[in-house]
């Protein structure tokens, strides 16, 4: 089994890579694909760049010339709710994508046009494995939900209540729901984790920065734990 594994930022990507034992690298699209052994598993792992139209050319990269069997988003996401803080980690149970909109043809916000799902599910088992795998965070919180995507960085207290109320949201970033897009399209299945960086509000920018590298731990422990486990 291969399994993709993508990250946004580089930051996100490079300890993993110092992880790896890495066999081969390929670049396409202005992206690298390392392909190896990481804790013993079949992976390519790739840095696909910030934004929605970046994550799905990687994820399609994946299926066509990899033929990668799961895939593996992790990263980073504002946190949406009181009860989710930096650090605490959201695991995808379905994704959206927020910044599609086509009401004035009658859709609900969200909804992609004439698609036959409104969300994208995530796979059962790669939920069941990640949420195993939280185990190992002692120090955080971990929960599982919606997670929604849009070529935005939220900074905005009213936008974030937006997205709680139309959508239900956990947590929002801007690679996820675009992932989980190609993945459906192409039937593999597909897991998103994020650790939560900041809480979208007008500090947003500031612990981002400061969350990053505690987001970057998180996500080794829990992709170290989910790879003994899929
Ligand atoms: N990724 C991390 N924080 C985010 C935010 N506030 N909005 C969008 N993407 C994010």
């Amino acid at each position: 089994m291969i399994i993709g594994i993508i990250g946004a930022m580089d930051e996100e990507v490079r300890k993993l890579k110092d992880e790896m034992k890495i066999e081969s690298k390929m670049s396409k699209a202005k992206m690298d694909f390392f392909a190896g052994k990481l804790w013993n598993r079949d992976v390519v792992v790739v840095t696909c760049g910030i934004g929605k139209v970046n994550a799905a050319v990687c994820a399609q990269i994946l299926v066509d010339d990899f033929k990668v069997d799961r895939v593996i988003n992790v990263g980073v996401a504002g946190g949406i709710g009181e009860d989710i803080v930096p650090g605490d980690v959201v695991i995808a149970s379905n994704l959206v994508q927020h910044d599609m909109d086509t009401t004035a043809f009658g859709d609900k916000v969200g909804q992609i046009p004439r698609m036959d799902t409104f969300d994208f599910k995530c796979d059962s088992s790669m939920i069941e494995a990640a949420k195993q795998a939280c185990g190992n965070i002692k120090k955080h919180n971990s929960f599982v939900g919606r997670i929604v995507s849009g070529d935005q960085f939220i900074a905005d207290v009213e936008k974030v209540r937006w997205l709680k109320s139309e959508f239900d949201a956990m947590a929002c970033e801007m690679e996820g729901g675009s992932i989980a897009h190609v993945c459906y399209l192409n039937s593999v299945p597909f897991v998103v984790i994020r650790s939560i960086s900041d809480n979208a509000n007008t500090g947003a920018h500031m612990d981002f920065e400061k969350f990053v590298p505690i987001a970057v731990d998180n996500s080794i422990h829990i992709l170290k734990g989910m790879l003994a486990i899929i």
